[in-house]
């Protein structure tokens, strides 16, 4: 069984103007708009659809009180793995059908999805070599010079959930997901089996400080060129008076050590959630192996602003191979619940919420 990524997401708002107006302005083209719904579609064929609270496409009973994802539709390679995976989540889950074969269940952790198959479409995107004292493969040439930012595809989906040791297992059990890397006690990286992006999607463990004590959406990153696109759109973004609350949290423009990716985060309108331009991420297949991290190790490389907790000497360089999940045990839950909050994670306040 094959995924090939995120063919959609559905967020569900109040405001679906101010929620269209906040994705036009971030970089993504709409494909058709009314009062009650607008499309969005990127280069890679994904959707981004906005609908208002209360519409019956919109997964019943609401995941989550307030704006934000609702749904997140897997695109499969073929209609014969889209039968695979809906009979393994059978077995599980209860699941539905559209008219148009799309399966739809809700997980364990409470995160609804669906299923369809997508004719992925191939993306055109180029970024300029990269000169260093003693190579420079971009000779007698300048860089790209661009004028707007393009998000390309859907890279990734990050969720809080209440057991996300049990989220990551039943991805790997009925969707073929595989296991990345681990920030210990904070959460898990998981990728489509049919892309190479680092990761499609990560949990956030529901018991750090941050976090809310139920399932909720977290944020979407989009695939950018580079880091000149990344930050041409961030400068787009405050220009149409978009705030970035957590400019000081996340370190405003950096780079995690885990998935190496260049990131800036844009707050949606109605606390909805975050958008993330993210670039230059490790590829990787199934030769990687998946590495457990101390959670200040693997958030960032560097930071042009990075939150306390990041800065000093007392930082462990703390990697360790991970190829058979003993770092899991330690967070493993028989059933989801909150968990009382001890030692390093206590450590985690309200302003690292980004930086993870
Ligand atoms: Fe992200």
């Amino acid at each position: 069984m094959t995924i090939l990524g995120v063919e959609s997401v559905v967020f569900g708002v109040a405001d679906v103007a101010e929620h269209a107006r906040f994705w036009a302005d971030f970089g993504l083209s709409a494909e058709s708009t009314s009062a009650q719904e607008v499309v969005f579609r990127l280069p890679s064929g994904s959707r981004l659809i906005v609908l208002a609270h209360g519409d019956a496409r919109l997964p019943s009973p609401d995941p989550f009180p307030g704006d934000g994802l609702k749904e997140t539709v897997w695109g499969v390679d073929t209609p014969e793995n889209l039968e695979r995976i809906a009979a393994s989540l059978a077995s599980e889950v209860a699941v539905t059908r559209d008219a148009d074969g799309t399966v739809h269940c809700v997980c364990p952790d409470g995160q609804p999805i669906a299923l369809r198959v997508w004719a992925k479409r191939p993306v055109v995107s180029e970024a300029s070599p990269v000169n260093t004292p003693s190579s420079y493969p971009r000779f007698n040439q300048h860089r790209i010079w661009r004028h707007k930012a393009i998000p390309k595809t859907i890279n990734h989906v990050v969720f809080f959930s209440p057991d996300y040791v049990g989220s990551f297992e039943f991805y790997e059990r009925h969707l073929g997901f595989r296991y990345v890397d681990h920030t210990r006690g904070t959460g898990i990286f998981a990728r489509a089996a049919g892309t190479f992006e680092h990761h499609s999607i990560f949990w956030v463990n529901c018991d750090l400080p941050i976090a809310p004590d139920h399932f909720k959406f977290m944020h979407i990153a989009f695939g950018m060129d580079d880091i000149d696109e990344v930050m041409l759109g961030a400068n787009l973004m405050e220009k149409k008076g978009w705030k970035n609350q957590s400019m000081n949290s996340s370190g405003g423009i950096s780079r995690h050590r885990i998935s190496s990716a260049i990131y800036y985060y844009c707050d949606m309108p109605g606390h909805a959630g975050e958008a993330e331009y993210h670039a230059d991420t490790d590829y990787l297949d199934d030769n990687w192996v998946p590495r457990a991290w101390d959670f200040r190790f693997g958030s960032l490389l560097w930071a042009n602003n990075a939150p306390p907790i990041f800065r000093g000497d007392n930082i462990p360089w703390d990697m360790q191979f991970d190829a058979d999940r003993k770092s899991f045990e330690p967070f493993r839950k028989s059933k989801p619940g909150k968990l009382p909050v001890t030692g390093k994670l206590a450590e985690i306040t309200q302003d690292d919420e980004h930086a993870i």
